[in-house]
């Protein structure tokens, strides 16, 4: 039985893990979960699957928790209980699907504890993408990338390497792929957050509106697969089938296709290097013609020129556009800036950033920081 720690078990991809648990209950049990105010849900999980330990981060979202629940688990509240489930001795499995820069601790606690880490918070690797992958090295722990286009890659590399000359990420385009730059000024929360293939939290909706997903993705693969900006490439594909693909130097491309359900992925995440039911259906590809490549608009979707930006420029800058992208964010979903406001206000805050190469965990979390005071900052001027 292997022993799972879901952190971020309230959310999207939380409940999708679940749902691939409760189809494999005699290899799967659930150790310990994790939310950050929910803590509603967290007791209807609790009483589902009665787990060593619940977590939240938020401390009076724990003090209700621990007041409601009538079954013996242990709760434990605030960001550092984090560290202590994804280290935890009898953790065997981490299922790391925290949203944004709060979820970065607690996946290189699981990292520095050698565990297997199914990787879904990207942002562990955009902010301290070096400092991550060496715990990884270190610790011989085992990464397993739990993001469509990312387990595509790693699939199709399961045959090694040789030859391999560029991977491509796709992109749904999201819900503006043929909306005109003129039509986005606009663009409500609501609109931004209806994707067409997946059904996401909001946040990284609105993150696959803006492209700027696709460029955290590209961080990612850089990280993932040890590869520069020049061998990572990005193609338009709305119909999301082709999650992503490999190119080698003899003309063969290698690409994973099936439909879009992060069930697949997390998954392969859980059973690699065997694979399991997941409840997704079959792909039916006569179901999806023509499946449909465009090159990516970088003027339309400029934070995807912004992240491969940050990237060439290396160090801090990858954490400094994730900080203002979040404040960007958060402020568009409250309605206080507009859709086309979040592009600019990261370009501002890359600019207005000092520059440097972060040897530790402290000088990432100081960066991320300093450049959400000045993404406030700046949305100041917008509100
Ligand atoms: N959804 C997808 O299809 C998908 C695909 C690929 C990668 N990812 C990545 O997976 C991660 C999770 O995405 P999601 O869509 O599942 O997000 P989500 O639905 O918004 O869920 C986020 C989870 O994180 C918890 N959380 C929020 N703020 C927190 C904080 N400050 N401290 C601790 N926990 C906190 C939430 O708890 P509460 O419910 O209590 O707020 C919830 O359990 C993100 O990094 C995203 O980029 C998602």
């Amino acid at each position: 039985m292997i022993n799972l720690t879901l952190l971020g078990a309230t959310g999207s991809i939380g409940q999708s893990t679940l749902a691939v648990v409760d189809l494999h209950p005699d290899q799967f049990n659930v150790f310990a979960i994790s939310a950050h105010t929910n803590w509603q849900k967290m007791l209807k999980l609790c009483k589902k699957y009665q787990p060593t330990f619940a977590v939240m981060t938020d401390k009076s979202a724990a003090a209700k928790l621990s007041e409601n629940i009538q079954v013996d688990t242990k709760v434990l509240s605030g960001p550092q209980s984090l560290n202590i489930i994804a280290s935890h001795t009898n953790t065997d499995y981490v299922m790391a699907a925290i949203v944004g820069a709060a979820g970065m601790a607690s996946s290189l606690a699981a990292a520095k504890a050698g565990k297997r880490i199914m990787l879904a918070n990207k942002e562990s690797l955009v902010l301290a993408g070096d400092i991550f992958m060496q715990a990884v090295k270190d610790h011989d722990a085992e990464l397993i990338p739990v993001d469509s286009e990312h387990s595509a890659i790693f699939q199709c590399l399961q045959g090694g390497r040789s030859g391999l000359s560029k991977i491509q990420l796709t992109a749904s385009g999201g819900p503006f792929l043929h909306t005109p730059l003129s039509e986005l000024r606009a663009i409500t929360p609501d609109q931004a957050c209806a994707h067409p293939n997946w059904s996401m939290g909001r946040k990284i909706s609105v993150d696959s509106a803006t492209m700027m997903n696709k460029g955290l993705e590209v961080i990612e693969a850089h990280y993932l697969f040890n590869l520069p900006a020049d061998n990572i490439d990005v193609v338009m594909h709305p119909q999301s089938i082709i999650h992503s693909s490999v190119y080698f130097s003899d003309g063969s491309t290698l690409s994973q296709l099936g439909n879009p359900d992060m069930r697949t992925v997390i998954s392969y995440a859980m059973s690699y290097p065997e694979r399991i039911n997941s409840g997704v259906d079959a792909l039916d590809l006569t179901q999806h013609t023509p499946l449909e490549f465009y090159t990516p608009d970088f003027e339309k979707f400029s934070c995807l020129g912004l992240a491969f930006e940050a990237l060439r420029q290396g160090g801090s800058a990858m954490g400094t556009i994730n900080a203002a992208n979040e404040i960007a964010v958060e402020n568009f979903l409250n309605n206080k800036i507009k859709f086309l406001d979040i592009a600019n206000i990261i370009e501002k805050t890359l600019e207005q950033s000092s520059h440097f190469y972060p040897e530790s965990l402290t000088e990432v979390i100081d960066n991320d920081r300093t450049a959400r005071a000045i993404a406030n900052e700046i949305v100041q001027s917008y509100v």
